[in-house]
């Protein structure tokens, strides 16, 4: 995980990298520092805690002079998060210095080499040893700094993405990736690197995203050189135009990053079936998905890997496909499933859902489908991500840039995809009557109209978060459609209130969870319209009887749920199988609320990181 930004050109590097490391804190934000050189000095000042702690020692530490620099934001693997451990790290001359992103695995042999050769070590970080490996190199071979970073990175085993600059060469960054992101921003005159692109998109809009095993020389008014690490194969980079705007990615007014995605769903939503929905002419078209339908049609079985709440969203799916396209799926944790020797053939579509495009287990697991000869297909929201590189084919969601460390409009409009794949299917299928297919499409069009008419009942919903805030306990619950529902409203509770939240399917609850119902515990029931209606209404009954309290979430209009049930939250009437887009709502928004009251820091809650590129 951790984030890196680096400059080089003609302004002041130190506001730039600055902005760029708060932009990238999503990624995490136990430590953060900087290293700034004028061509004499290095400046560098780093610290344990977030980007604004950076700020206010830079003020009283270091001058902020030199049109080049880098900077580092650090979710800590090796080395609990202190000052020390913070990045950059120098090497043991003092000339170089660097910051990673990612795990080195063999540091320690590596270390313990070095240590044999004079080396010391301040901090425990694996980066500290990767810099003096550089170093080493150099100086025994004799070598420039980016031939020495090559011989260097051919000994490493594990994952990066770094930048480094030498004392000596006052006018060049090198950078190299392998398994963790790297964009490099071209500029006029300047260069940009980030784990991302928005730490450069009011500079620039052409960025060339490194791949794997790729390496590149940044030298200030040239060309960049991008080589393969492995065989020094000069390589021509491919320069993407970005799509991203600034206004995407500041919170335009509202409190918190969460709350801002929360409320954009019913816009991002539209934006992830614009122009590949026409509902008046019954077509769905995903250009991703339109040579590759076969693969879809003839497969023995769809498995879906993904992680937290892109599970989630596959486990909608599960319900979808089948019902719909009546395809066997599988949904597997990627964790899980690329460690436990799974059984994949070539009958079998993989679909990887992802967010970040960079989550570590998920790209293994697509890695492995392949290897095992599988077609694989990416839902992801990042755009030039890793895993939409790894996969054959795919569909962008077009969330736009996604802050909050919850996912919320991930998970929207990852179901958005998932929901047009199954209705494709499900028509070249034959598998429902064309006039369903038009009802369903119709239906998928309004979506957007009635989460916005969901997130009215925001102002409700904060007075019931008032009335819980105090509990430590809560479950959650749901059937058929709604049951990845009660899964992803007690993850977003847990994840950011700290709150201890479980969430169940209905029916299950008297098979054990039913004895930690009394008074104490509040039970959120998803209870809209559905073929499990008075099931679910049973349940309620059951949950009622043993003194819990019920807050429902049910379909605007309900008599029978209001009657029972202590608190109720509306949303609109939608089709069962469309409901999670509507249900999810209220759910994110009691969670957000509760997080507020309890002071919780919202936008990045503790031990998480946006995207875990780490296993
Ligand atoms: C929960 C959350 C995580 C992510 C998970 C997968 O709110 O954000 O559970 O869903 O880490 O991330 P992606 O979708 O980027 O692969």
């Amino acid at each position: 995980m951790c984030g890196i930004v680096g400059y080089i050109g003609n302004r002041d590097a130190y506001p730039i990298i600055l902005n760029g490391l708060k932009r990238l804190e999503y990624r995490g934000y136990d430590s953060a520092g900087i290293a700034l050189y004028d061509g004499t000095n290095i400046q560098l000042c780093k610290t344990k805690g977030k980007v604004s702690d950076l700020e206010k020692r830079v003020k009283k530490e270091i001058d902020t002079k030199g049109s080049l620099g880098i900077g580092h934001t650090r979710w800590a693997t090796h080395g609990v998060p202190n000052d020390v451990n913070s990045h950059p790290q120098y090497s043991n001359s003092g000339n170089l210095v660097l910051i990673h992103n990612g795990i080195i695995e063999n540091y320690a042999t590596i270390k313990e080499e070095l240590l044999k050769r004079g080396y010391t070590f301040s901090s425990e970080t694996d980066t500290e040893v990767l810099v003096n490996l550089i170093e080493d190199v150099k100086k025994n071979e004799n070598v420039k700094l980016g031939k020495a970073v090559q011989i260097a990175l051919n000994q490493v085993v594990g994952a990066y993405a770094i930048a480094l600059f030498d004392k000596n060469k006052p006018d060049e960054i090198v950078v190299a990736k392998l398994g963790s992101p790297l964009a490099i921003g071209i500029g006029d005159d300047e260069f940009f690197v980030a784990s991302d692109a928005s730490p450069f998109i009011e500079f620039t809009n052409n960025a060339i995203y490194l791949e794997d095993e790729e390496m590149a020389i940044i030298r200030k008014g040239r060309e960049i050189n991008v080589r393969k690490i492995k065989d020094d194969r000069s390589v021509d980079p491919y320069v993407q135009e970005l799509e991203m705007n600034l206004e995407q990615i500041e919170k335009g007014g509202y409190e918190h990053f969460m709350l801002k995605e929360i409320f954009e769903q019913p816009s991002v939503i539209k934006d992830t079936y614009r122009g590949r929905l026409l509902a008046n002419k019954g077509i769905i078209k995903l250009g991703g998905l339109e040579n590759y339908i076969k693969k879809f049609t003839n497969a023995d079985r769809i498995i879906i890997v993904a992680c937290g709440t892109s599970w989630h969203a596959g486990l909608v799916a599960e319900y979808i496909f089948e019902d719909w396209a009546r395809i066997p799926v599988e949904v597997e944790y990627a964790s899980e499933f690329r460690y436990r020797n799974p059984i994949i053939t070539e009958k079998d579509v993989v679909i990887a859902i992802s967010q970040s495009g960079e989550t570590a287990d998920t790209l293994a697991a697509v890695k492995l489908a392949k290897e095992k000869g599988a077609f694989v297909y990416g839902i992801c929201n990042v755009v030039g991500s890793t895993i939409p590189r790894e996969t054959h084919s795919g569909t962008y969601t077009h969330a736009g840039p996604e802050i909050g460390v919850a996912s919320t409009k991930a998970f929207t409009t990852q179901i958005t995809v998932l929901t047009m794949i199954a209705l494709k299917l499900a028509k070249i299928k034959g598998t429902i009557p064309y006039s369903d297919y038009m009802q369903h499409l119709r239906e998928l069009e309004l979506i957007p109209s009635k989460v916005e008419e969901a997130l009215k009942a925001n102002h409700k919903i904060e007075e019931i978060a008032e009335i819980f805030k105090g509990v430590n306990n809560f479950l959650y619950l749901g059937r058929g459609y709604n049951f990845p529902v009660a899964l992803e409203g007690a993850l977003k509770l847990k994840e950011i209130s700290y709150i201890h939240a479980e969430g169940y399917p209905a029916a299950e609850m008297k098979h054990g969870p039913i004895a930690l119902i009394d008074e104490h515990m509040p039970v959120v029931v998803i209870a809209v319209n559905s073929n499990h209606y008075d099931k679910v209404v049973s349940n309620i009954q059951e949950i009622k009887s043993r003194k819990g309290v019920i807050i429902a979430v049910v379909t605007k209009g309900d008599t029978v749920v209001k009657e029972i049930a202590d608190y109720i939250m509306e949303v609109p009437n939608t089709e069962e199988a469309l409901s999670p887009l509507v249900t999810t709502i209220p759910l994110q928004l009691l969670s957000y609320h509760i997080a507020v009251m309890l002071n919780r820091n919202v936008d990045q809650p503790r031990n998480l990181a946006k995207s875990v590129t780490v296993e």
